[in-house]
């Protein structure tokens, strides 16, 4: 007998051996969401010309997906990798670059592409290291944001939803690297 293991919802996770954490922002909310910003940000860059969107690895690859495919104006796809937890619940404060742009930046229009912002550090550190590379613009775009979490003072210009102090996962986000194939955001603890 030939048993379709994605019919079975348990399977629909990538890691099929963990349970599935609670929902705090549903697939459908996500796309929904995601179309909204993608008209905002189309609409904005109009005039402007090509688009630089810069996906923060690991985290932002999903949404940065999701994303660009929804946009109307000319874009290019760039990456850019951070570290900035240790491995463990406490931030160090610390980001260090691990991957720098491959593509020139100097004059052309960019926005950063980041599945989180939390305590706003690595925004932080992004900017002004783009900056460095003298664009024409920077501005940033986050799917989730946790406001009450910030320690530096950064501007988000297109915020998908602001949420509390809870841990979550999924739609790119991890703990210690698991869940982030999950399609919606998750909850896997509450906030301090
Ligand atoms: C997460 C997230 C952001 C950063 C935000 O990355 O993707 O880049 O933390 O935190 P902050 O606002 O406190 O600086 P993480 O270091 O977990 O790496 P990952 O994206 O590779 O999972």
């Amino acid at each position: 007998m030939i048993v379709l293991l994605y019919r079975i919802p348990k399977f629909r996770i990538c890691n099929v051996n963990e349970a599935a954490p609670p929902v705090l922002i549903p697939e459908a909310d996500i796309a929904r969401r995601i179309d909204e910003l993608a008209k905002q940000i189309s609409a904005d860059y109009q005039d402007k010309g090509d688009l630089v969107l810069i996906g923060v690895l690991k985290g932002a690859f999903i949404f940065l997906a999701d994303l660009s495919r929804r946009l109307t104006i000319p874009r290019t796809i760039e990456f850019i990798a951070v570290s900035s937890y240790e491995k463990s619940d406490v931030p160090s404060g610390a980001v260090r670059l691990v991957m720098d742009v491959r593509g020139n930046i100097e004059g052309r229009h960019v926005l950063i592409v980041e599945d989180i912002v939390d305590t706003g550090r690595t925004l932080e550190y992004l900017i002004g290291m783009l900056e460095s590379h003298g664009p024409a613009s920077i501005r940033t775009c986050a799917l989730l944001h946790k406001p009450e979490s910030a320690t530096v003072d950064v501007d988000i210009d297109y915020v998908g939803f602001g949420i509390g102090g809870e841990w979550v996962v999924g739609y790119g986000l991890d703990y210690a690297e698991h869940n982030r194939t999950l399609p919606y955001i998750g909850k896997i603890k509450p906030a301090d």
